[in-house]
């Protein structure tokens, strides 16, 4: 059995930023309201031509840079997405070409802002297992391609993204010490895109009636999130046989700041030991979190031997967290 840890982690986001007061433009909100109610100040935007594989491809290019491994040793990509380029081929196989990963098994996972932490729990049972060595992970989701932006109720909230991270063998007592995931099927009708699968087929009908846009009941998934993030870390903490006093970082799923305080606060962190990027991206989804973390070790603020809780949850409803020492 082996330690298994990041080698490397890369991101990459449209140019285009769309902040609360072009919002302002759109539909009837305030910068005000979306600030005070959510954190968001603004977001990225991917262009007409550009969909989840373009940035999923750059973003893995740093990671892979970043760990110092070469396309050809890559023996497994995952994407973790709900925005794929089209329901099939994966997004993982457009992506294994353009990057010339010849030799990687692939295939896309979904699990919408919690698929980057069931990614990477997926992707460590191989390597522990020694059936592979080297995994890139992705989570990318471009949710501005399916917001109904009529909709002030969600179109202020997401942004567009892809975080990536190289998995593979570390020294022992580094890397994941645990991981907690879980799902609760009865919450998938509180956040959901109705149409473009097997039971409502994308049809001029459907699209009228925006059916193949984010539907949410946004209260209900705001408790709902409290609930699990406090949980989800706590569970993966006592299987690491840690404490909340062990946590040098905590990187969380970047939905609402109220959210992300009110597991800060059940933990009793200080400010400084949270990583927060939404004020700059909003919800980017699967890419909330690797995007994240890309940033705070490219700013040298994780250093080697802190240990980190990346813990998030969404549509499923699903949740997860990692412990891992960096
Ligand atoms: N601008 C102005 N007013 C707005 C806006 C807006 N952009 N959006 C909603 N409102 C109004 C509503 O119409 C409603 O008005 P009403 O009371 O007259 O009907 C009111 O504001 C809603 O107010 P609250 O219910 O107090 O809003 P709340 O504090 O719950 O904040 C929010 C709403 C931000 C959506 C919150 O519920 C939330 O963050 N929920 C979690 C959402 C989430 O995390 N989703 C992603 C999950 S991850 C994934 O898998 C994609």
């Amino acid at each position: 059995v082996r330690s298994v840890g990041i080698l490397g982690t890369g991101a990459h986001l449209p140019e285009k930023v769309l902040t609360n007061f072009d919002l302002e433009k759109i539909v009837d909100t305030s910068d005000e309201w979306i600030v005070s109610r959510t954190g968001i100040r603004e977001r990225r935007i991917a262009a007409d031509h550009e969909a989840s594989s373009d940035l999923a491809v750059e973003a893995g290019r740093k990671a892979l840079e970043a760990a110092g491994i070469t396309p050809d040793q890559v023996d497994l990509i995952i994407v973790a997405t709900v925005t794929p380029d089209m329901m099939f081929p994966a997004t993982a196989c457009l992506v294994q070409d353009r990057l010339g990963a010849s030799k990687a098994a692939t295939f896309d996972l979904s699990a919408a802002c919690t698929g980057f932490l069931y990614g990477i729990t997926t992707a460590a049972q191989f390597i522990t297992n020694g059936i592979y060595r080297y995994a890139l992970v992705i989570g990318v989701d471009c949710l501005s391609k399916i917001i109904n932006w009529e909709d002030r109720n969600t179109c202020v909230l997401f942004g567009d993204g892809a975080g990536a991270v190289v998995l593979g063998p570390v020294e022992e007592g580094f890397g994941f010490l645990s991981f907690d995931l879980g799902a609760d099927g009865s919450g998938g009708n509180l956040l959901l895109q109705p149409a473009g699968g097997s039971r409502i087929p994308a049809t001029m009908e459907s699209v009228e009636k925006k059916l193949h846009t984010i539907s949410m009941t946004g209260g209900e998934v705001f408790k709902f999130a409290v609930r699990v993030m406090g949980n989800a870390a706590e569970e993966a903490l006592k299987k690491a046989g840690l404490t909340k006093d062990d946590i040098d970082f905590l990187v969380p799923h970047q939905a609402n700041i109220r959210i992300i305080d009110a597991a800060v606060k059940r933990f009793g962190l200080s400010e400084d030991k949270v990583i927060v990027n939404l004020d700059r991206y909003g919800n980017m989804s699967s890419a909330s979190i690797p995007v994240a973390l890309d940033e705070a070790v490219r700013e040298n603020r994780i250093r080697e031997g802190d240990t980190l809780v990346l813990v998030g949850f969404g549509g499923g409803l699903t949740w997860g967290a990692a412990v891992l020492k960096w």
